[in-house]
């Protein structure tokens, strides 16, 4: 890996990489959006077709349901940094290749050691597979945290999963109405 830089300087890093077959095929490399300096940071799975559009995670229909739940517990989406494991689409949204995810990782890693945050939040069961641990079962341990050391971890449904099986949003609710109450709690400490 290279010397840790700025963001700025990550992001010009990401936008020219090859290590993948997707940054040829990319219209936009979707790095991360949010405050620099978050708590609180979501991680998705890769950008969509929206994502690739505008160059910003988390637009299109799932991230307008993400919004809505943020909304819901009084999370504001410019206090905390939303990013995805790819930053390049793949083709027809199709699941990310472990070799696709193994050359994008190091960019994910750079942003969490810049930014710092203190919670790590993964969006669905890609992310919390390849993050929390590969033996991750979003039905069975979404909502719970686990500790990493300099942050605390959890998962929980992705937002294209909810839009879905609507009838897991009441799940969705009670999970990010306890990450914004430790997301407090770490405020005030
Ligand atoms: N799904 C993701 O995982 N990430 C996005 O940015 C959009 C949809």
């Amino acid at each position: 890996m290279e010397q840790m830089g700025t963001l700025d300087e990550l992001y010009a890093r990401c936008k020219a990489c090859d290590k993948c077959a997707l940054g040829a095929t990319k219209t936009n490399c979707v790095f991360g959006v949010g405050n620099p300096e978050a708590d609180l940071m979501f991680v998705g799975e890769a950008p969509g077709e929206q994502e690739d559009l505008s160059g910003t995670p988390f637009v299109g229909r799932a991230g307008q349901l993400f919004d809505r739940f943020l909304y819901a517990v009084g999370i504001d989406r410019s206090e905390v940094y939303i990013a995805n494991i790819l930053k390049c689409r793949p083709p027809k949204n199709r699941d990310p290749l472990p070799e696709e995810e193994d050359a994008c990782l190091d960019y994910l890693r750079e942003q969490v050691k810049i930014i710092k945050p203190r919670l790590i939040v993964c969006l669905g069961r890609i992310s919390a597979m390849r993050l929390i641990s590969p033996d991750f079962r979003i039905t069975r341990d979404h909502g719970k945290w686990f500790d990493k050391g300099a942050f605390s971890m959890c998962a929980v449904y992705h937002p294209s999963y909810l839009l879905r099986s609507p009838s897991k949003k009441e799940d969705m609710l009670v999970d990010m109405k306890a990450i914004k109450a430790r997301y407090d709690e770490i405020k005030t400490k």
